[in-house]
């Protein structure tokens, strides 16, 4: 209800957004993951969606129901999160990377269930780094600006200084800040933006509260571009 009477900042823009963890196979029935839940990525998907955006939401595997809206394409691997982002940002105004892709895929993985040995050896993974799939867009953005990317950073330390090395290393206009643990399965969030003008802290709040106010920062941001 309070959503019909906002204005609708983003009418007409497209926007991408990744959301979730990867998983990366070890075997068919094993594999690596982290402690995403989706939720703050789902909840951004909503808030664009709200405020008049076509969104496009490629998730890694979570337990959330897509955002009213939303359309949804379902992926496992960091390499296929890439793929997909891939074959979307063609057209796209804005691309907020919130999924938390694995920074490794397991380079041996095998495709026969691996048995326990009686001897009691233990598999010898070995290790390859996947895409940065938010640098290989960030390096696509047209002169015009666009797709206006958003990356997203959660830190176990450090938050101020390595939020804003982060922003400049992707190369990315905004950056979202966040403690790793304070964050991940929670309902509610601290985070900060960093952009080129500093950093602002949003107080604690609910993640839909926070993912609105972000979809309005993005949405002032995108006015300063010719989008
Ligand atoms: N990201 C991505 N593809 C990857 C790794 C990260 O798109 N392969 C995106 C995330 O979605 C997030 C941002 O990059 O928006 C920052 O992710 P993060 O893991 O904090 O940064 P890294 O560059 O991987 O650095 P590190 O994990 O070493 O801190
Ligand atoms: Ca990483």
């Amino acid at each position: 209800l309070i959503a019909a009477f906002q204005p609708k900042v983003l009418a007409g823009k497209r926007i991408l957004i990744t959301a979730g963890p990867t998983f990366e196979a070890i075997d068919p029935v094993r594999g690596i993951t982290n402690l995403s839940s989706g939720k703050m990525g789902y909840a951004v998907a909503r808030a664009a969606r709200e405020a008049g955006a076509e969104v496009v939401l490629i998730s890694g595997p979570t337990a959330l129901a897509t955002p009213h809206g939303v359309q949804r394409i379902n992926v496992q691997s960091a390499q296929q999160m890439h793929d997909a982002v891939m074959a979307a940002v063609d057209a796209q105004h804005v691309f907020i990377a919130v999924a938390a892709v694995a920074d490794w895929r397991v380079a041996n993985a095998s495709d026969q269930k691996m048995k326990k040995k009686d001897d009691g050896s233990v598999p010898d993974l070995k290790f390859e780094q996947n895409p940065d799939i938010l640098a290989t867009v960030a390096a696509r953005t047209s002169l015009a600006g666009y797709p206006y990317c958003v990356g997203f950073a959660a830190e176990s330390e450090n938050l101020l200084a390595f939020g804003a090395a982060k922003r400049e290393k992707k190369g990315i206009p905004l950056l979202v800040g966040n403690i790793g643990h304070h964050t991940f399965g929670q309902d509610d969030n601290t985070i900060i933006l960093f952009d080129e003008n500093g950093h602002t802290i949003l107080p604690r709040a609910d993640k839909l509260t926070l993912a609105r106010q972000l979809i309005s920062e993005v949405s002032k941001r995108l006015d300063k571009y010719s989008l």
